[in-house]
């Protein structure tokens, strides 16, 4: 596969272990969707209270977001709380913080009780600024932290960091992790119940109960959660219209020498998220950051941002791994957790993390799991899946709608008559040929690769990834490597080619 990235979790695995694919029809209580963080936290907490339920991963376990994630456990999502507070009031922020922090807690205990070896390490978490017009967004956010009554924070005129930095903001007692260690460790605890190569291709109603098909075998069960980052579902869930997905990079760079001891993030965009980790020995800094919304068109190469960066903070570094993903990004900032229809009832969903998903797994996989055992929990109404807010007050929704119809109706009508001869080498292209529409990559070398350039989700125009050679949905997010092959949901077929 062309598509070149590669996570560095990866590498810290000795052995990985393999789960059966689904191969007779189940019955069960709770069916789970999907094995990466959330799911497998979800299947762990059901484990614990003795509820009997299966998980179905379509490839691997953990082998999708989570692994390309730079796992900070921390509370501290952005400025997020200023926001919450504007909103939804103080009592939301206050609930937000409160499960956030819960989660880093809950984690820490199941590392500690399950003796999971993660390199789980505490740390304090810090946002910086590298503008003064900051500053301002900065005292906001701690005046509201303030009035929450937290009392795990601290503002600061300067950092340890090796670059310019006027202000910052700081949670104490955060955490990291190795996250495909956890996972897996999760994982191995309710080996069991896990199914993987298992596509989810359906959810059918069965009367008060559902059925789940996967291309060869069924689950009978009575309720489902989805934990498939995007929702395999798109109807009466909706969340496709109150979501995008968003790309960030990541540069693991060897710096040889110690490196400072939080892990930050700044105020203002581009990102720039800094974490250390050791890696074979060696003292790895990850820099991430320099997002964009997936599905526009890159022109740019993403990572020289972050690597212009790092170059500044240690001369001497060498870069040694890149790799983007994509996560979730509701247009409220708020994670959908929970219900995921009224007409669905008993099927949930978790999605919408914001890229913070380390944390929010745990919340979601405590919630759902209250859901399922009908307990009552304090933080659900701030998740509520279902919520229609964000519909009625963002910019971001007439964004989202308006790329929609441009790659639904409107670019498809600018598709130009051309020949591949035309389009110069190391290039993607969309071009009409004998009137069908096709995409066409041609390498360095001169071979060509063609796709059927339509998204196997809603069917929208896709756009050339010039950095990553890869085909990108501007409509909900889902990527396609060169050879038509699936890399991100909610997609979930392959585009045709033509080879
Ligand atoms: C670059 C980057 C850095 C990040 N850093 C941080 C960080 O520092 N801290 C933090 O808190 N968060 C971070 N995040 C966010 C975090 O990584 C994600 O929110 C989290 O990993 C999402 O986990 P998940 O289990 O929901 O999704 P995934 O890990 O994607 O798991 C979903 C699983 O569902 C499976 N699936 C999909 N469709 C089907 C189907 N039809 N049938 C069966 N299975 C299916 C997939 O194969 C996949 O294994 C970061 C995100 C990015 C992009
Ligand atoms: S991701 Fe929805 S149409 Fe492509």
């Amino acid at each position: 596969m062309m598509y070149n990235f590669e996570s560095i979790w990866d590498d810290t695995i000795q052995k990985t272990p393999k789960y059966n694919k689904l191969n007779k029809d189940i019955n069960t209580y709770v069916c789970i969707i999907g094995g990466g963080i959330t799911g497998i936290s979800t299947g762990y907490m059901l484990h614990k209270n003795n509820v009997d339920f299966v998980l179905l991963e379509k490839n691997k376990v953990c082998n999708n977001t989570t692994k390309f994630s730079t796992a900070k456990i921390t509370s501290q999502h952005g400025l997020i709380y200023s926001d919450i507070a504007k909103k939804y009031g103080l009592k939301y922020a206050k609930l937000y913080l409160e499960a956030n922090n819960e989660a880093i807690s809950n984690i820490k205990e199941i590392v500690q009780k399950e003796n999971i070896d993660c390199d789980f390490t505490e740390q304090d978490s810090y946002i910086f600024t590298q503008k003064m017009q900051y500053k301002e967004n900065i005292n906001n956010e701690a005046q509201i932290l303030a009035k929450l009554g937290f009392n795990g924070f601290e503002v600061l005129n300067s950092t340890e960091l090796p670059i310019n930095t006027s202000y910052a903001i700081k949670f104490k007692n955060q955490a990291k992790f190795n996250p495909k260690k956890y996972t897996l460790s999760l994982a191995n605890l309710i080996k069991d119940k896990m199914y993987e190569d298992s596509n989810v291709i359906n959810i059918e109603k069965n009367g008060k109960s559902y059925i789940v098909h996967t291309p060869k075998y069924k689950v009978y069960c009575k309720k489902i959660v989805i934990a498939t980052h995007f929702p395999i579902k798109d109807i009466p869930g909706f969340h496709f219209i109150k979501m995008y997905q968003e790309t960030s990079n990541v540069v693991a760079i060897d710096i040889k020498d110690n490196t400072f001891n939080g892990m930050y993030i700044n105020a203002e965009t581009p990102t720039i998220s800094l974490r250390s980790m050791i890696y074979k020995d060696h003292n790895i800094l990850l820099v991430g950051g320099n997002e964009f919304k997936t599905g526009d068109l890159i022109q740019e190469n993403k990572y020289s941002f972050l690597e212009k960066l790092a170059y500044q903070m240690y001369p001497d570094c060498k870069i040694i791994k890149r790799w983007n993903t994509q996560d979730c990004m509701t247009l409220d900032k708020i994670p959908y957790i929970g219900n995921f229809s009224k007409f669905y009832p008993n099927v949930y969903v978790a999605t919408g993390f914001n890229k913070w998903g380390m944390t929010t797994s745990n919340v979601a996989a405590n919630i759902i799991k209250d859901k399922i055992l009908e307990n009552k929990n304090k933080y659900e109404k701030v998740f509520n899946a279902t919520r229609l807010h964000p519909i009625r007050n963002s910019k971001e929704l007439y964004y989202n709608m308006n790329q929609t119809i441009q790659s639904e109706i409107i670019n498809k009508l600018k598709i130009k008559k051309d020949t591949i001869d035309n389009i110069p080498i190391n290039t993607g292209k969309i071009i009409k040929e004998n009137n069908i529409a096709i995409g066409v990559y041609k390498d360095e070398k001169g071979n060509i690769y063609k796709v059927h350039p339509y998204c196997s989700h809603l069917k929208c125009l896709l756009t050339f990834n010039s950095q990553d050679k890869t085909w990108d949905c501007p409509c909900h997010g889902s990527r396609f490597d060169i050879y038509g092959y699936i890399i991100n949901n909610p997609a979930n077929e392959d585009i045709k080619t033509y080879f």
